[in-house]
Formats: C-alpha cells, sequence, structure tokens
C-alpha cells in the first residue's frame, strides 16, 4: 500500500482513506457514506431532479474520483430512480488495487447490496476511455489534474477536491471558473465547503449561492444554481 495512504473507519462505520502527507481525508471523518448521501445525492442529484424533471440524460463532472464512493453511490442512484446518467469524472492521483479492494462500501448498507458488483468495474474501468458501466450509468474517468482536464457541459458538478487548506489552487476563483463554465443553464454545483470565500466567488461567476445544512459532522455545505435552466 502507497506509504502515505491509510485505511480509515469514519463515524458511520464505512472506510475512508487518510492522507498523511497532506494530513488530510478524503472524507468527512464522522461518516464518508453519510457525507456523500446528503451533500451529493440528497442536495445534489435530488434537488436537481426536482427542478428539472425531465431533462435526461444528467450529466455530472466530479472533480477527484479517489476511492470511487460518490460514483458508485450515483451509479446506484441511476439504477433506483431509472435515470440515464453521464459520469464524467477526474483523477490526478488514482488508488492502487490494493487499497480500493479493501474499501468496505459495498457490504455496510445492505439494501444496495445487489450493486456490489458494479463497484470494482469503476476502479477497473480503462482511464480516458468511457462508456456504460450498468444500464443508466455511463461513465468516463480521466487521470488528468483539474488544472489540464477539458470538461464537457454539466448538470451537476460534485466539487470534492481535498480541503482549501491543503489544496488552496483547486479552489481558486480562475479554477472554479473553469468549472462553472461548463456548468449547463440551470446546473448545480455542489460541495461540502463552506467558506465565506468559496461563496463569496461562486457569487462573483454567477451563482445563484445556497448554504443547506451538513451532514453529521459538518454544520452546513454551500451549492449554487446556474440559473433556473429550462
Ligand atoms: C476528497 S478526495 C475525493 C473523494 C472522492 N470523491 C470519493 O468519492 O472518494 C479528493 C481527490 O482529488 C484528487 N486530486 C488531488 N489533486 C487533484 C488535481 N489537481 N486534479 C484532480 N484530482 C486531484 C485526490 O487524489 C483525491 O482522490
Amino acid at each position: 500500500m502507497s506509504e502515505k495512504l491509510k485505511i480509515i473507519t469514519t463515524g458511520d462505520g464505512s472506510h475512508s482513506l487518510y492522507n498523511s502527507e497532506l494530513q488530510e481525508t478524503y472524507h468527512n471523518s464522522a461518516g464518508a457514506f453519510r457525507e456523500s448521501i446528503h451533500i451529493y445525492m440528497i442536495y445534489g442529484l435530488d434537488s436537481w431532479l426536482a427542478r428539472n424533471p425531465q431533462k435526461y440524460p444528467i450529466r455530472i463532472f466530479e472533480m477527484g474520483f479517489g476511492t470511487g464512493l460518490n460514483a458508485w453511490l450515483t451509479l446506484v442512484w441511476a439504477e433506483q430512480n431509472r435515470i440515464p446518467v453521464l459520469y464524467h469524472t477526474i483523477e490526478a492521483y488514482p488508488l492502487e488495487k490494493e487499497i480500493y479492494s479493501q474499501l468496505n462500501y459495498i457490504e455496510h448498507d445492505h439494501s444496495i447490496w445487489h450493486f456490489h458488483k458494479y463497484f470494482e468495474p469503476l476502479h477497473n474501468a480503462p482511464w480516458n476511455e468511457g462508456g456504460p458501466v450498468s444500464e443508466y450509468f455511463n461513465f468516463k474517468k480521466d487521470n488528468v489534474t483539474l488544472e489540464e482536464a477539458q470538461l464537457y457541459p454539466s448538470d451537476v458538478v460534485f466539487f470534492d477536491a481535498f480541503a482549501p487548506s491543503k489544496q488552496p489552487e483547486l479552489w481558486k476563483k480562475e479554477t472554479l471558473q473553469k468549472v462553472t463554465d461548463a456548468m449547463r443553464p440551470g446546473g448545480l454545483f455542489a460541495t461540502y465547503s463552506a467558506t465565506g470565500q468559496l461563496k463569496r466567488d461562486l457569487k462573483a461567476l454567477g451563482l445563484e449561492v445556497e448554504t443547506v445544512p451538513g451532514p453529521p459532522g459538518k454544520k452546513e455545505t454551500t451549492r449554487g444554481w446556474k440559473g433556473r435552466g429550462q
């Protein structure tokens, strides 16, 4: 296993990773699984769908594939809702199989156990190619930095970079602009961060910014809408 990465168990029993070089975890230590469901599924995809009931497929851009938890839960969401999703994610530092094969996500929630067969295929999928992984989930992951990535038009953004205090370059207004420029009208930008600077920058970039309740361990998070759309 990469020496700087250690598997940890978060407050809801699901795994995350700790990067000792950055002194940073991949998820909220109060609960990785709960964080992903709360911020990206409920306050992300469910909210977007409520405003855009017939606008399929949903085009998602994720900054930071990491453990694949957001991607896998989105696949589950797409299959359960029978809504086609085109998922584009980028990752500068892919995990080794030795690490992702030990993560406990597929056994964490038994109600979605039957989707376990899709977790490793997300990791095993070739980089920079893309294609269907399940009936409703089309997936492309690029091994590239955000700075160098080519972005496609997106309806929903999961901005899941390491914290602004650890990787400030990824939260600079110019970097955020690259992402918000690629959002389609009506698009939703979802993230766990709730700094005042982020909110000011997203507002200056033309988004309607909302502070929304966070998952356990995080009082608030941020999301931004690119106009009303449709
Ligand atoms: C908070 S973690 C993402 C967690 C992930 N979404 C999940 O579901 O497990 C941040 C990720 O961004 C990646 N990363 C760091 N710098 C990057 C960059 N400049 N461009 C793209 N990815 C980067 C890290 O390697 C890490 O996997």
